[in-house]
């Protein structure tokens, strides 16, 4: 298969030094593509500012904002027969940018935002007959809200994870997810490397993608 994987954050600046974003690192979606590579899949791999080295065999672009990120995938979609959203896109960007550092002085304590295009949402007109995958990361229910996710943004599978536990989430080499796919009861891994991981959701596009 080809596969486009997205990871790591994207960042909103304001100014040339100072930026909105979140703390993943992108060690999910570098995983993921890992896996993909080691199965023989061809793999593209957009990620946000992150310091991975890029796994072996694995095409990557380099992108900062969810602008970039969104041109970025709707460009190397065509070619694809899935998408992988691991990253974590900015919802918000600043709704004014200053090519040059602003002075402290001259800001005022509150900043005017406004939201960043939902990738998947934007894309889903291009998607035809290929499998799209995101990921949600929650802090309370996971699974209402991955369910919610994966109707209004049009998944066949969400990978849902609980942030709020240390060794899940952002910035750890460990997941424990929940795979949710349409019409299949929802199936709870048990805490895994990120690459075992990696390697259940490539497993269920190799299945899913069978004729
Ligand atoms: O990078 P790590 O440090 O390893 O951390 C991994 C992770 C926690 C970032 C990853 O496992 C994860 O949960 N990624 C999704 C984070 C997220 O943005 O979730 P969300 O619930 O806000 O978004 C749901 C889905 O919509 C995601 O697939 C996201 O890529 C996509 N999205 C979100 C916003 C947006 N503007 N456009 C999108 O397409």
């Amino acid at each position: 298969m080809k596969i486009l994987i997205t990871a790591g954050p994207t960042r909103e600046h304001l100014d040339p030094v100072r930026f909105l974003s979140n703390r993943s690192t992108g060690k999910m979606g570098f995983a993921v593509a890992q896996a993909a590579a080691e199965r023989g899949h061809a793999v593209t791999l957009v990620a946000g500012p992150v310091s991975l080295a890029t796994p072996a065999g694995v095409a990557r672009v380099d992108v900062v904002s969810a602008l970039e990120m969104l041109a970025a995938v709707e460009e190397l979609l065509p070619g694809q027969d899935a998408l992988v959203m691991t990253a974590a896109v900015a919802d918000w960007r600043p709704k004014q940018v200053s090519g040059t550092k602003l002075k402290k002085a001259a800001m005022k304590p509150t900043l005017e935002l406004e939201a960043t295009p939902d990738i998947l949402k934007t894309l889903r007109p291009l998607k035809q007959g290929r499998l799209f995958v995101g990921f949600a990361a929650e802090t309370g229910d996971p699974l209402a809200e991955a369910r919610r996710k994966l109707e209004s943004k049009g998944l066949d599978l969400i990978v849902a994870n609980d942030v709020t536990q240390p060794d899940a989430g952002f910035a750890v080499d460990t997941n424990r997810v929940t795979l949710l796919a349409k019409s299949e009861p929802p199936a709870s891994l048990p805490l895994l490397s990120k690459l075992d991981v990696g390697r259940e959701i490539v497993a269920w596009l190799e299945r899913r993608s069978r004729p």
